[in-house]
């Protein structure tokens, strides 16, 4: 089975992006299951159930999310319904939503678990034991499984890749919004990818305004970030999976500007 990974869709540049995108995305790759990181789709802070029904419509079979997932209070009306949306599955107990879903699509299965990192990020439960627990939960369903490690530190990213190396079929990183260069195949066939970048605004700094972040950082004031307007660029991930075996034979990273888009139109 084919499966398409979507970075971190920031505000409506990025679902722009992802709407315009998506058919020759289709086209190209012949993906089963599309998966996107959803955390920045409304306005570069959560998303809302109008934008997950759109996600949807257009042919997104999951969403992911991270340390934005509570930044839109919307998100807490409809969570406990929507069976295609995981937040970080280490978030506290008791916490409204899921870590791990099962998705069903083109006849074929992928289980999808969320994780957040906790270097540089808030202190919460180990991510390295809740994936453990959760891989060894999903196992029971699939051997198709996608860890997407929302994290900001590469070495606790690789770290997991390697926790997971031959138990997980893909893990990639989200979060940083800056696509790496080392797709690989680890031990075991775990496809890997530190983090698999944005898409949204390409001229801003991670999505945002880069006038509000310069004048952050110049001054050290309060400064109130938007989500920046203009052309997009879009990062995603296609992995091939065995279904027997759950492993991974190939990963291909994707990255496409707007103004590549367009020539290919
Ligand atoms: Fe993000
Ligand atoms: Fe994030």
């Amino acid at each position: 089975m084919n499966v398409l990974f979507i970075g971190d869709i920031v505000g409506s540049v990025g679902r722009k992006a992802l709407k315009q995108v998506l058919p020759a995305l289709k086209s190209k790759y012949n993906p089963h299951i599309i998966i996107v990181n959803g955390e920045n789709a409304a306005a570069g802070r959560g998303i809302t159930q109008t934008i997950a029904r759109e996600f949807f419509e257009w042919g997104v079979h999951g969403i992911t999310m991270g340390n934005h997932t509570w930044d839109n209070k919307d998100i807490f009306e409809w969570i406990d319904e929507e069976p295609r949306i995981v937040r970080p599955a280490n978030f506290p107990e008791g916490t409204p939503g899921q870590g791990y879903a099962l998705i069903k699509a083109n006849g074929k299965q992928l289980a999808i678990i969320n994780l957040q990192g906790r270097t540089f990020l808030p202190p919460i439960d180990c991510p390295f034991r809740k994936a453990e627990d959760l891989v060894t939960l999903a196992k029971e369903k699939t051997n198709n499984i996608l860890v997407d490690f929302h994290a900001e530190a590469t070495s606790e990213k690789i770290a997991m890749g390697w926790h997971l190396a031959g138990h997980a079929s893909i893990v990639v990183g989200t979060h940083t919004h800056v696509q790496t260069n080392d797709d690989r195949i680890l031990p075991g066939g775990t496809a890997y990818l530190t983090d698999v970048g944005m898409s949204g605004p390409r001229d801003g700094v991670l999505g945002m305004d880069r006038n509000a972040v310069l004048h952050k950082f110049l001054t050290q004031l309060p400064t109130r970030f938007v989500v920046d307007e203009g052309d997009w660029h879009l990062h995603a991930v296609s992995v091939h999976i065995d279904d027997a075996t759950g492993e991974a034979t190939k990963i291909q990273k994707i990255r496409l500007t707007e103004d590549e888009w367009l020539l290919m139109q």
